[in-house]
């Protein structure tokens, strides 16, 4: 049985006092009873601030990228190691903003992923497509591509330790979310597509996420569907009220 895994990536949002804030809220009100795994990824700046917060509490720390070389003369990048060193145990990589307003393509992110894995980090590993990819029929062929390039060479035992993130950037920060017919078919071809390149019993472990305009409303239905294990949220991570009212929406697993 998979647990469901609910991230928070608050992107470039939030200063020092809210962010420390948005934690302790967090932290006071999470229930461990609740059968969900809860992550939530701070700006760099603030991994530290937050760390403390969520010291001794089953909240996981993530960031929202990393660079893949261990150190060095890479002015503004930062390493896996010092994510490790803030406490981070996720990492989200391959996000869609940082493949189209950035650039990142699928040989990076793979580099990101083996440098992340090596270090003991669990990638969230985004994939998603456009909407013109969309409407013409490319969705199957764009997750299958960005799959493919971004897990390049990584292990069945590495596969078990990665998020497969599923956000339609169509539906991303536009309040557009994804049919549950559309949302169950792409994760049910990513899983078939781990099925294919590993093997079931690696199929079946794998979490993948749905991101993209998931809140409270909408989050149980999202949740329940048989291939969807959890949810990648932006705008409504920022407050502690919707983004605990989508976990509470979350079926028990
Ligand atoms: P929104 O929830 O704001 O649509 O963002 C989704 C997302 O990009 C999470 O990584």
């Amino acid at each position: 049985m998979r647990k469901t895994l609910i991230a928070g990536n608050w992107k470039m949002n939030l200063n020092r006092a809210q962010a420390i804030a948005l934690a302790t809220d967090l932290k006071g009100e999470f229930s461990t009873e609740k059968k969900v795994d809860l992550a939530i990824c701070p700006p760099f700046v603030y991994l530290d601030a937050v760390s403390t917060v969520l010291n001794g509490t089953s909240i996981s720390l993530g960031a929202q990228d990393m660079y893949f070389e261990k150190e060095g003369a890479f002015t503004g990048e930062i390493s896996g190691a010092m994510l490790g060193d803030m406490g981070c145990h996720h990492v989200i990589l391959g996000h869609s903003e940082r493949r189209h307003i950035l650039g990142e393509t699928d040989p990076v992110i793979n580099k990101k992923v083996h440098a992340a894995l090596a270090l003991g980090l669990k990638p969230i590993l985004c994939v998603g497509e456009l909407l013109e990819e969309r409407e013409a029929g490319k969705t199957q062929a764009v997750v299958r591509r960005q799959m493919e390039g971004s897990l390049k060479d990584v292990s069945a035992a590495q596969m078990e330790e990665i998020v497969i993130a599923y956000e339609p950037v169509w539906a991303i920060g536009t309040g557009k979310v994804a049919t549950s017919q559309q949302a169950q078919s792409v994760h049910a071809d990513l899983r078939m597509m781990i099925e294919a390149c590993y093997n079931p019993a690696v199929a079946g472990k794998v979490r993948i996420q749905y991101g993209g305009s998931v809140k409270p409303s909408n989050a149980g239905e999202l949740l329940s569907l048989p291939d969807v294990d959890g949810a990648l949220v932006g705008g409504a991570s920022l407050k502690a009220e919707d983004f605990l009212g989508i976990v509470a929406a979350a079926p028990a697993t």
